[in-house]
């Protein structure tokens, strides 16, 4: 399903809008699902940003994050997968709403260059398994070769 996404989008912006609605439709833990993608600073002197793309679910406070901020933040830097099973207990979450308890972050790579990441939060308590986490990263990868293919 998800790979006939990446065949018929006309643009990477149409590939997350309907990934984020397919994993948000189907797959009842998946409460929050979106993608932040990082913007290049104009200057040297500003830090690069996650910046919120494609999202359903509750508006976030957080549609710009640093890199060295947050679950997120420590993605998109360490360039690995991050699964967090109980939020409360990592001092790195920002809290998006208080219902979440835990979350999975999968950078997403072009041409071996993190340019964004898939962010998910779930209400329910170590919601991530092997198999979800195989999902989000198969979605990640999916969008690291769109646009890979057809650079925007
Ligand atoms: N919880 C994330 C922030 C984004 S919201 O979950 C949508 C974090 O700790 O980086």
């Amino acid at each position: 399903m998800a790979d006939r996404l990446a065949h018929s989008a006309k643009n990477a912006g149409e590939l997350m809008s309907s990934l984020v609605n397919l994993l948000h439709e189907h797959m009842l833990k998946y409460n929050w699902v979106g993608f932040y993608m990082i913007e290049k600073p104009l200057t040297a002197a500003e830090p690069p940003m996650l910046v919120l793309s494609a999202f359903e679910g509750a508006m976030t406070p957080h549609t710009r994050i640093p890199l060295n901020q947050g679950i997120c933040g420590a993605a998109a830097s360490s360039g690995k997968t991050v699964v967090v099973d109980d939020v409360s207990s990592d001092s790195r979450y920002l809290a998006c709403s208080i219902e979440t308890k835990s979350e999975i972050v999968v950078p997403i790579y072009v041409h071996a260059e993190v340019v964004g990441e898939l962010d998910i939060d779930s209400h329910f308590p170590a919601a991530f398994g092997c198999e979800d986490r195989e999902l989000v990263e198969h979605c990640s990868l999916l969008v690291g070769k769109y646009l890979e293919q057809t650079p925007e």
